[in-house]
């Protein structure tokens, strides 16, 4: 089978079917430098929860139980270190209509029952002593860890190396075969009989030819640019990712910060803006003002996949043989362990597990695109 895309899902998918048994082809020009590359690593259901998202809240929270058997097994397949944090996240509010809105948050988390615990200012600092004295109030959310993606990344394409899965530096131009998946052609014109396509080309999966018009995700680039931040000077580390209503930051091992991100609808545009990078640690300083002497080491840009209802599409199209992974919008890291669980279980045993069942791609088909 092919698996079409080499990032953090088509990863991790083709390395649980390979652990199956599959003999599985990956095709991607650049494996894990597209959005899984600019990601910021939040594994955070939690603070990722917008009204109206339940059931994706539950996908979520399954897939962050998930994380620690993935990054077990992700760890002895490859040999090399995940980067897996079981640091917690605190939402913080700079004035007084923020803490308005993170107070209504607090009891809708509640109403859900989350594991979530209301702040006051002294003690957000208390906990975070790097903080900024406006913070009014915060939310403690234990339960929302992260990951360095790029370690993660890492680690995948070598668990799949190690499980024999044959990679194509390439791009899947077309799909051949009338009724069903017969033949994946790349634009370089390797041909590649198949049965089976994963189609995890995140933004860049709605325009596959030789597939029929209904079978194709509906999915939109939504651009995220992101930058990295180190300190210069001894500064009181970050122990939590940070959360802000305008930005978020998350500390890595290493005295890192990651700062992200914008979140623009401007097609397949990934150049950084003065303007973006302005906004970004205009927003971190306020909430950490010792960002103010940190070295700006990177900025970047990713293109999340975004879908109509901004949850993913996971399971069968229209298309015999043709399997959809993509949308998974501000989680794709987060939702690689339940998303790869789900491909396997379908290929392999050819049922689609109830956690996903609401997340097929078949709930746009009706729509008219
Ligand atoms: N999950 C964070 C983001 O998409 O910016």
């Amino acid at each position: 089978m092919v698996v079409v895309g080499g990032g953090v899902i088509g990863l991790s998918a083709a390395w649980k079917l390979a652990d199956r048994g599959v003999s599985v082809t990956l095709v991607d020009d650049r494996p894990g430098e597209a959005a899984s590359w600019a990601a910021a690593g939040m594994l955070a259901p939690v603070t990722e929860v917008h009204y109206g998202e339940e059931p994706l809240l539950a996908l979520a929270r399954t897939s962050a139980d998930l994380y620690p058997q993935f990054v077990d097994d992700l760890e002895r397949a490859s040999g090399l270190p995940a980067g897996y944090s079981r640091s917690g996240t605190l939402a913080v509010a700079l004035d007084a209509d923020e803490n308005a809105v993170l107070k209504e948050l607090h009891l809708f988390q509640l109403r859900l029952g989350l594991e979530v615990e209301r702040m006051k200012s002294a003690a957000c600092r208390d906990l975070e002593p790097g903080l900024s004295s406006s913070v009014r109030g915060g939310i403690l959310v234990p339960g929302d860890h992260q990951i360095d993606n790029r370690l993660l990344l890492a680690a995948l394409r070598a668990a799949c190396e190690h499980g024999g899965v044959h990679f194509v530096n390439d791009r899947v131009a077309e799909l051949n075969g009338r009724e069903a998946v017969e033949e994946a052609v790349t634009e370089d014109g390797v041909r590649i009989r198949c049965r089976t396509v994963v189609l995890a080309a995140g933004c860049w999966s709605g325009s596959l030819k030789g597939v029929p018009e209904q079978a194709l995700p509906p999915v939109r680039p939504v651009k995220g640019q992101i930058l990295q931040v180190r300190p210069l000077h001894p500064v009181p580390p970050l122990e939590h990712s940070i959360r802000g209503t305008d930005a978020y930051l998350v500390p890595r091992g290493d005295g890192r910060v990651v700062v992200g991100a914008t979140v623009e609808e401007l097609g397949f545009d990934t150049r950084v803006t003065a303007g973006a990078v302005y906004e970004l640690l205009r927003a971190a300083r306020r909430m950490v003002p010792s960002v103010d002497d940190m070295e700006l080491i990177e900025t970047s840009c990713g293109l999340r996949p975004g879908s109509p209802d901004n949850a993913p599409m996971i399971g069968p199209s229209a298309h015999d043989g043709l399997v959809i992974a993509t949308g998974h919008y501000r989680n794709g890291i987060l939702l690689a362990p339940v998303t790869a669980d789900a491909l396997s279980a379908f290929i392999c045993d050819g049922e689609l597990p109830e956690n996903v069942a609401p997340f097929t791609p078949q709930r746009f088909s009706r729509r008219p695109r």
